[in-house]
């Protein structure tokens, strides 16, 4: 056991160890699951493009950890999105995850102009996944000949939101921002139920507008309770509340994350879904676990002092364990930082795996823990 306030500096450690390493095979492309221990790549305009460039821009922003061969790597992938933006067929709402970690962090970062105009035509795309009459952001466009989902919103659009709320603030346009709080509202009102716990897919007739149905999306049931849906909830939430200062999305990120922490298991890292039953295998999502952590200690970032430490404690207690309990430091043959994620349960993908949003989630947490104010969101 690691004494207190030491185990977060050499968590750190351990990743820049382990990401100098992978990174030199992994290099300028697109991770997303590690199976068999080697990070499996997918095309750059899947929805997981941003978070291995976005985990070297954290590497690269500590002073510990800087190296020219993180940031070189990140560049370039972000140079690959370029043909995404421009082939436009393959968007969809995760542009929001795509730019902020790889066209707002280098901005962020370097102040490099070519990322803020990046940055600031991905905004505009997702601006127009924007259904007036639903007030929500349209997930996808159809996946195959004569499929129809524009009706479809999902929770995870509450991570792309930021991209919006950036773009208000750095042009002085406050549009960008009005039509990301409609699509919170529309959240905040469909998706977060009483008990906290969260909707992942809502159907709307996209001509009226109505509310048509809920579906279980990667969740075990419309009914049940996704828990990397919840984090989605939590962080987004708090985001929304950080840009906007309006007290309904605090509200509805602290309703979600006690949810989140009342369902539990004793180590502090989630089941996939907090309502399966008894026969269906109770996989951890560590992936859910990094993600709610982020979104514990921006909870503790906009309350005052003594409920602060509730919230920062909660992350920190997730953190610590998935570095404890969860991490692959001395596997070589682990290209995964942190294991045991749930990737999608009910399509049988990539099940009990480290996954790259996993990992980012958990070095972003552990940077926060450190003490870094940087925040690409
Ligand atoms: N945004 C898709 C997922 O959370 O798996």
């Amino acid at each position: 056991m690691i004494e207190n306030g030491v185990w977060a500096d050499e968590a750190w450690g351990q990743v820049h160890r382990k990401v100098t390493r992978t990174s030199a095979r992994i290099g300028a492309r697109f991770p997303h699951a590690s199976v068999e221990g080697s990070y499996v790549m997918e095309a750059a305009h899947w929805w997981t493009a941003g978070f291995w460039p976005g985990l070297l821009w954290l590497l690269y922003g500590d002073e510990a950890s800087k190296s020219d061969s993180y940031r070189e790597i990140a560049e370039d992938c972000e140079r690959q999105l370029d043909e995404v933006i421009i082939g436009y067929d393959r968007l969809d709402h995760d542009i929001g995850f795509m730019w902020t970690l790889t066209s707002v962090a280098r901005y962020k970062l370097l102040g490099d102009e070519q990322s803020r105009r990046r940055a600031l035509l991905a905004a505009n795309l997702l601006c127009g996944r924007f259904n007036v009459k639903g007030r929500y952001i349209r997930a996808w466009n159809p996946w195959g000949e004569g499929q129809r989902n524009e009706g479809l919103a999902i929770i995870d659009c509450m991570m792309n939101l930021p991209l919006l709320y950036w773009a208000s603030e750095t042009t002085g346009d406050p549009r960008y921002k009005h039509l990301a709080m409609a699509h919170a509202d529309t959240v905040l009102e469909h998706f977060v139920r009483a008990d906290g716990s969260i909707n992942h897919i809502v159907e709307f007739d996209a001509e009226t507008g109505e509310k048509l149905t809920v579906h279980g999306g990667q969740g075990y049931a419309p009914e049940s309770a996704w828990s990397r849906g919840t984090s989605w909830a939590i962080y987004g939430m708090a985001l929304s509340h950080r840009y906007t200062g309006e007290a309904r999305y605090l509200e509805a990120a602290k309703r979600a994350a006690h949810f989140f922490f009342a369902n539990l298991p004793e180590d502090s890292v989630p089941v996939w879904d907090f309502r399966i039953p008894e026969a269906v295998t109770p996989y951890r999502d560590s992936s859910a676990g990094a993600c709610a952590a982020c979104g514990l200690l921006a909870i503790a970032e906009a309350v005052p002092a003594p409920e602060a430490e509730l919230y920062r404690q909660a992350g920190e207690r997730i953190l610590r364990s998935l570095y404890e309990n969860y991490g692959a430091w001395n596997d070589e043959a682990e290209e995964g930082l942190v294991l045991h994620g749930t990737s999608h349960f009910p399509a049988q993908q990539n099940v009990d795996v480290p996954l790259i949003y996993g990992d980012y989630f958990f070095v972003e947490g552990l940077a926060k823990l450190r003490g870094s104010r940087l925040s690409f969101w």
